[in-house]
């Protein structure tokens, strides 16, 4: 979604950057053949004029939704689309839960479908048919200001991810808008920029997510602002028509972004179905280009059908709640409370997506016995003191802790709790907190910590949609204010709330003992914190980006007079590309450190296990291997498996291509299986235009991060 209107306030602050519980189980029960065949009866029964209708937003801001269709009279009714992948947006009564790449941080797939379902049901709650989410578009570098709405930098990930917050939404029966098709990795020129891509860096790393989610069913994909090879998304033939409805077999439909259509002739005939938020390009130009024979009756029935069976699929044509987004747009509308339990999820997932990456001398888990007296140090600890609120989300602010990005990627807070509240209660009375200096003050700063046993340091970086980063740096100070903590106490704890990769000057300090990356954790931000830091939960959040000692190290940077952005470092995304040229980052992909230890042992494989041929569950590769709490705590591990393909298949070293979260008591131990079908184990063939197995060795490296390999074996095709 756009982002318009408070682009006042963020130049202004730009400078210093740096209802109850709906259980509505509606199930896709239908086949897309079964919801076709539905939907062709309606479709017959539409005027030119009453298909184009419903294929054609009302106008930017109509409401009450941020893009809506009008009823077609006893046939069909409007349609209601909303932002966006945290939560219900502009509206109240809902949850703001955890940003996306939180989500991926947590590698925990039943904790994905979770936030999928409940996301689903507040949808659902609030009489929104569409859910624009999840974005699946990659982490292609720091810099992007939209890197905290994906799912990291890689696509395996991404499109467990995506998938499963898909099927948990749809389970709901909510339509889920899969985004943004496709290669939108910046914001810089996101209007006119073509990103340039190789086929094969399209198909392995981009549209893998995309293609993920439509053989899992996804209902409806929005294609992007950018150009791809100097054609726009939204009017791109090759990738709407030729790749996604053909290809790939996708039967549901493709809206563009709000303000992403740049036609009307082209965007019909070459695959976009609704334009948002409209009218513009379609509507009566649609009308006319159909009467003027450019585009044909067959393909606007097309695309009714496509929007219409859907909403068949989805189960919306019975007992679909009323819209009743109350706070922005239209007030008389009724007031329906739809956030139940979720902040549970939000919580649970918040501390399960946080990312311990240095613990020295066991400082972390903080015990409140031993320590007597904590510093909490930098106003992203607490609330914001312009404004009075917790305003830092919406728009960007100069105080006050980030737990979610800007943009459409927003939602309203319900509440905040904020860490030095979340902290506090922990902590209980015994402890005492010192707290209060603003981010300038590093004499104020200091002394708060020195007289202190602990001081946690908190710092920032905030992002919206639209911008993206200027530096890698934290903002607000930053990184003075961890040198000043880190130099007056020798227990310092560096907290970070960032979208993903800081640079981290200081992380060699001695006094810094220990490192967290919480990244946007929503509304349940300080409990779930202080979950982790006081060992209620044992931290198992693991980096779905690569931290890099240097800037210089990343492939890409965003180059603001460049509008040609040529991906060439082509499959070699994040940790593919440190991997490739044999770079050390300082915390790679997949890091993360827990309370306890882990040993990895008895890899076992069995190849050629089963035909590959006939049904989606076959599989090529069955490996088996042993975990075993080897520490005194409990707690869950990630187990991470990477394939190494045969030189043969121009791969990065190694690729991820499975995992699993597995929670052990201390002591205790259990036997991991994991299954690499046809899909893990293909390459992309240019010249064939197909998925291949390429004949040769591979490796299957199974490990704790992708450079954590605990074990590994060979086996061949
Ligand atoms: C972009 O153009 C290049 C060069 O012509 C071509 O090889 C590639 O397949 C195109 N990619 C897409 C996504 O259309
Ligand atoms: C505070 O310390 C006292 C004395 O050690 C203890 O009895 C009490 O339970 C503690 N309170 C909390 C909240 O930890
Ligand atoms: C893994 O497979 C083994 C043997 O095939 C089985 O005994 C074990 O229960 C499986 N583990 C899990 C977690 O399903």
């Amino acid at each position: 979604m756009k982002f318009v209107s408070l682009s006042l306030l963020i130049f202004l602050f730009a400078g210093i950057k740096g209802q109850t519980d709906q259980q509505n189980e509606k199930s896709s029960s239908l086949s897309w053949d079964e919801a076709y065949q539905k939907a062709d009866v309606l479709v017959k029964k539409m005027t030119l004029e009453q298909k184009v209708s419903i294929m054609t937003g009302n106008g930017i801001g109509k409401g009450p939704c941020v893009g809506n269709t009008e009823a077609v009279d006893g046939i069909f009714p409007k349609i209601c689309y909303q932002d966006g992948p945290i939560g219900v947006r502009g509206t109240s009564g809902v949850t703001a839960g955890v940003s996306g790449i939180n989500t991926a941080a947590s590698f925990d797939k039943e904790a994905i479908r979770q936030r999928g379902e409940y996301l689903g049901e507040e949808f659902r709650g609030k009489g929104a048919n569409v859910y624009l989410g999840p974005d699946v578009n990659m982490v292609r570098t720091p810099y992007a200001g939209r890197n905290f709405e994906t799912f990291g930098e890689d696509p395996y990930l991404s499109g467990v991810a995506g998938v499963e917050t898909l099927l948990g939404v749809q389970s709901r029966g909510v339509i889920a808008q899969i985004k943004h098709l496709i290669a939108n990795e910046q914001e810089t020129w996101r209007n006119s920029y073509s990103a340039n891509l190789d086929d094969k860096t399209l198909n392995e790393v981009y549209l893998w997510p995309f293609e993920e989610a439509i053989n899992a069913g996804v209902a409806s994909i929005m294609c992007s602002y950018n150009k791809i090879n100097g054609t726009h998304a939204c009017e791109n033939e090759y990738i709407l028509n030729n790749v996604v409805k053909k290809r790939l077999s996708f039967k549901g439909f493709i809206t563009s972004d709000w303000l992403a259509t740049h036609s009307t002739v082209d965007s019909a005939n070459h695959g976009l179905d609704v334009n948002m938020p409209g009218p513009y390009h379609y509507g009566d130009r649609l009308v006319k280009a159909v009467k003027d024979g450019q585009v044909t009756e067959a393909t606007i029935n097309d695309k009714a059908l496509r929007i219409i069976s859907a909403w068949y699929k989805l189960g919306q044509d019975s007992g679909y709640p009323a819209v009743n987004m109350d706070a922005i747009r239209s007030s008389k509308d009724q007031k329906v409370d739809v956030q139940g339990n979720h902040k549970q999820y939000v919580r649970s997932l918040g501390a399960g997506s946080t990312v311990l990456l240095k613990n020295q001398n066991q400082v972390l888990p903080l015990l409140p016995g031993k320590v007597k007296s904590l510093a909490i140090i930098g106003t992203d600890a607490g609330d914001s003191m312009i404004l009075g609120n917790k305003l830092c989300g919406t728009a960007p602010c100069l105080t006050g802790t980030v737990a979610m990005g800007g943009g459409s990627g927003s939602a309203n807070y319900p509440y905040l709790v904020t860490p030095l509240e979340g902290i506090k209660n922990r902590a209980g009375s015994n402890v005492t907190i010192h707290h209060g200096a603003t981010d300038i003050d590093l004499v104020g700063a200091s002394s708060k910590a020195k007289k202190s046993d602990v001081a946690i340091v908190f710092s920032n970086v905030f992002t919206m949609e639209a911008f993206d980063r200027q530096n890698l740096k934290l903002n607000r100070n930053g990184d003075a204010l961890i040198k000043a903590v880190a130099r007056a106490n020798k227990n310092t704890i560096v907290l970070i709330h960032s979208p993903s990769a800081v640079l981290m000057p200081w992380i060699d300090h001695p006094n810094i003992k220990a490192v967290v990356w919480a990244g946007y954790p929503g509304q349940e931000s300080g409990n779930s914190l202080a979950d982790v830091l006081f060992g209620d939960v044992n931290p198992s959040g693991r980096l779905p980006y690569t931290i890099a000692k240097n800037k210089e190290d990343y492939p890409v940077d965003i180059s603001l007079a460049q509008r040609q952005v040529d991906y060439t470092e082509g499959v070699f995304v994040g940790y593919r590309y440190f991997d490739q040229h044999k770079i050390d980052p300082l915390f790679e992909f997949g890091f993360g450190l827990s309370y306890t230890t882990f040993a990895y042992s008895n890899l076992n494989l069995k190849s050629g296990g089963k035909d590959t041929t006939s049904s989606s569950s076959s599989y090529l590769v069955e490996a088996s291997i042993k975990i075993e709490n080897t520490g005194d705590k409990d707690g869950a591990e990630i187990v991470q498996a990477y394939i190494g393909f045969p030189s043969a298949a121009g791969q990065p070293p190694k690729v991820l291509r499975g995992f699993e979260k597995v929670f052990l008591k201390h002591s205790q131990s259990t036997t991991v299986n994991l299954t690499f079908g046809k899909r893990e184990l293909s390459v992309w063939d240019s010249g064939k235009g197909n998925w291949v197995l390429t004949s040769g060795v591979y490796t299957l490296y199974i490990g704790a991060s992708s450079r954590d390999i605990r074990q590994s074996t060979t086996f061949s095709i």
